[in-house]
């Protein structure tokens, strides 16, 4: 047949991929040719419609450079990242959830000792955070890595901060015999998503608002373990239940306790009011996972 009515073209379509020699990828574009044409056949997309969609991806794909990456924003704020990572890495045996990676993960963080401060000449809230790395049987992790960022206490990555070109409120910590870690940084605050482009235009006239609650991001990893890219929510954080990128997880949030000015955990005096947080991560053994089925 040469020629096709709205539902035979769905068929046809897909027909055309009999050649391919890639079971995954086959079954991978045969689902999104059903789903993508039933939208289509669903909503009765019109051609000007189909035209504001293809300039839409245009300018997603021209406002990414090697520093933005516009379509993971959009896979975030879609919700698609989150389901994904959801999907690959299912919380269980009590170990810890992932959550994204964000566009703020900056490989080569410097090496600290434990109980180092990564935000010296970071503004913010002093806080001191401390916890264990285990294994999923409870057993400590010694020699663990976490790989530690956040934004400063008004909300801004070193990144975007204009004349910041080096690294702030970064470092990686390792853990001692024990699995202990304990490090210095701030109080991470709310802040919103990029929102000077194309996708804070569909935020926006999706009447959304841009902005994720307070967090710290951490990759953490030992040998013989996955490891696990996810954050600390700050307890009582604004936007905790409408997180823009929906990446918030309950199990994630950390208590966050005030204390006055004084001595901090280290022995140190601290000259304004300071937070602790305590938290264990556990982390799935290696070889935990299920393949991919075709
Ligand atoms: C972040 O938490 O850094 C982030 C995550 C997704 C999109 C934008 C920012
Ligand atoms: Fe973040």
């Amino acid at each position: 047949m040469r020629e096709f009515d709205e539902k035979g073209i769905t068929a046809a379509v897909i027909g055309r991929l009999c050649e391919s020699d890639d079971p995954r990828f086959k079954r991978i574009m045969t689902s999104l040719i059903t789903h993508l044409h039933d939208f289509v056949r669903e909503v009765k997309l019109t051609e000007s419609e189909w035209l504001t969609a293809i300039q839409f991806l245009t300018d997603v794909g021209q406002t990414c450079t090697d520093k933005r990456q516009e379509f993971i924003l959009l896979s975030d704020t879609l919700g698609v990242s989150v389901l994904v990572i959801t999907l690959n890495h299912p919380a269980d045996k009590g170990s810890v959830e992932s959550t994204v990676l964000g566009p703020f993960y900056w490989e080569g963080a410097p090496d600290l000792p434990r109980g180092g401060n990564l935000a010296e000449g970071v503004k913010g809230e002093p806080a001191f955070y401390s916890g264990r790395v285990l294994s999923e049987d409870g057993r400590p992790l010694e020699n663990a890595l976490l790989d530690i960022w956040s934004g400063d206490g008004e909300g801004n990555y070193d990144m975007q901060i204009p004349g910041e070109a080096g690294m702030k409120a970064r470092g990686r910590i390792r853990t001692d015999a024990e699995g202990r870690y304990w490090f210095r940084s701030i109080r991470p605050t709310f802040y919103p998503v990029p929102t000077d482009g194309p996708v804070g235009r569909m935020l926006r006239k999706m009447a959304r608002h841009p902005y994720r609650p307070g967090h710290i991001h951490m990759i953490v990893s030992a040998p013989g373990h996955l490891p696990a890219t996810t954050h600390l929510f700050v307890a009582g954080s604004q936007y905790l239940d409408s997180d823009a990128v929906f990446g918030m997880k309950e199990s994630l949030v950390a208590q966050f306790d005030r204390h006055p000015a004084g001595v901090g955990p280290y022995g140190e005096r601290v000259e304004t009011p300071f937070f602790t947080v305590d938290y264990d991560f556990r982390l799935r053994l290696a070889g935990a996972m299920a393949p991919i089925k075709a």
